[in-house]
This record gives C-alpha cells, sequence and structure tokens, in this order.
C-alpha cells in the first residue's frame, strides 16, 4: 500500500491526474475503470487540463465505469452516464466505442450485470479509480456486502440515498437502488487508486489503515489489495 498525503483537495485532484498520465504514458491502450461522485470531479478537470496542453492521450484507453444508479435513463442529469461524459469523456478524445457502462435503463439488469462482468473478465482492468462512501462502501458495495460479490443489483442504504441527495441535479427523481461491480470485481483490477478527502471520510480512513477487514466496512477489504495508492489530504488522514 502506498499512502500519499496531500495538503488539501486541490492538490489531490492534481496527484491523481500525475498518476494516470503516467500509468496511460506507459500503456496507452490501458483498461481504466472510473468512479463517480464529488470526489473526483477535480481530478477529472485536472485530465480535461492535461489533455488540452496535449499531456494525455485517451485516444486507446478503454472505460468501465463502477457503477450507476438503476432504473435510469441516461440523459438523466442525476444519472452517473451524464456525470462521466459531462465531466470528462465529452472533453477529452476517448473513443466512444471504448467506454463500457451498465445501463440504467435496462429491462433485464440481472442479465446486464451478467453481461458487465463478463466483459470484465475478459479485458480486466489495469487502474480501477475508487472513491469511498461515508459509510465506508465503495462503488456502490454497501455495508455488509460479500467480498466475493460480482456485479449485481442493489439496494442503497438509507444514509446513502440521503447523503448522494444533496448532489443530485433533479431534486425529483431520487434513486434508490443501482447497478454495481461487486467487491470480488473491484479486488480484481491490477491497481487501484482510492480518492479521499475531507473530514467526514476520516472514520472509513480509519477502517482501512487501522481497522481490521470487516463486512461492516467496504473499504477495509482494500488492505489486501497487492497495488493499492490512497490519496488523500490532510483533513481524511487526521486520524
Ligand atoms: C457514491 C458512488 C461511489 C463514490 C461514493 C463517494 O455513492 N457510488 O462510487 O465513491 O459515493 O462519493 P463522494 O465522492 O461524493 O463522497
Amino acid at each position: 500500500m502506498i499512502l500519499i498525503k496531500t495538503k488539501n483537495y486541490n492538490e489531490l485532484s492534481k496527484v491523481a491526474c500525475e498518476l494516470l498520465i503516467d500509468e496511460i504514458s506507459k500503456k496507452p491502450n490501458i483498461v481504466i475503470s472510473f468512479a463517480t461522485g464529488q470526489t473526483p470531479i477535480g481530478f477529472y478537470s485536472e485530465l480535461v487540463k492535461a489533455y488540452k496542453k496535449k499531456k494525455i492521450d485517451f485516444s486507446k484507453v478503454q472505460s468501465f465505469n463502477l457503477d450507476e444508479y438503476y432504473p435510469i435513463n441516461r440523459k438523466s442529469k442525476n444519472s452517473y452516464y451524464y456525470y462521466m461524459f459531462h465531466h470528462l469523456f465529452d472533453k477529452v478524445n476517448i473513443n466512444k466505442i471504448n467506454i463500457n457502462f451498465l445501463n440504467g435503463e435496462t429491462k433485464d439488469p440481472k442479465k446486464e450485470c451478467l453481461d458487465y462482468e463478463n466483459k470484465i473478465k475478459n479485458r480486466s482492468i489495469d487502474v480501477q479509480i475508487l472513491g469511498v462512501g461515508v459509510n465506508g462502501h465503495i462503488a456502490f458495495d454497501e455495508p455488509g456486502s460479500g467480498f466475493d460479490s460480482k456485479t449485481r443489483v442493489v439496494n442503497l442504504t438509507k444514509e446513502t440515498v440521503k447523503r448522494n441527495y444533496k448532489f443530485l441535479i433533479n431534486k425529483k427523481e431520487v434513486p434508490k437502488m443501482a447497478l454495481t461491480m461487486g467487491i470480488k470485481t473491484i479486488m480484481k483490477s491490477k491497481k487501484i487508486i482510492l480518492l479521499a478527502d475531507g473530514k467526514e471520510k476520516r472514520e472509513a480512513i480509519k477502517h482501512l489503515l487501522k481497522g481490521k477487514v470487516e463486512k461492516k466496512w467496504p473499504v477495509s477489504v482494500l488492505k489486501k489489495h497487492k497495488n493499492l495508492i490512497i490519496v488523500a489530504d490532510k483533513s481524511a488522514l487526521d486520524l
């Protein structure tokens, strides 16, 4: 495990950007799995800046995304699909055919999840970008999720629904379910870069760094990963 402590959110975003520039330059056809939420917004904006300065080339990059609300229209501004295009995909030269996304519009979510899991198995993720929920969830693997879980349909906890409500663009549509990669799916990634900032993430980070591996705190399982980089600001690390 490598822990990079930054002085603030701005520096966290820049450090994460440099790490990804390095990964893409080493392997232009890299498979990256992206995260959503508030935390990576600054990181994505740094990637866009780097792209404009010709420091990064997404033309061969293949992408997956961790999760998506369910059911949700892809055009909904609350969807993670919209989020990714808005913050990153529409602003860099990623080839649209290389973008893989869980489809929140599907009528057959079980099949959707199974197909997605198989796609990941066939390609294998080189770098997984992760954030962490206040309650320690990763992707939408809420507390209690099995460490052997794969991509599946899940119910969100009341806590997560409430916390994420703050950031919904359309407040009339409040997703209570999601499609998410499982913990096993995430753990199979060759490298994981976890981003965490602010004091609301302190408890979760404490369970990762100092606690035991337990299902109550899904993030704690990352301790077992052989190639984990944590980029966290000092307020998240003030344990
Ligand atoms: C969301 C996403 C996660 C994300 C987490 C933290 O529920 N499903 O992938 O990492 O919550 O979000 P934030 O960065 O807004 O704190």
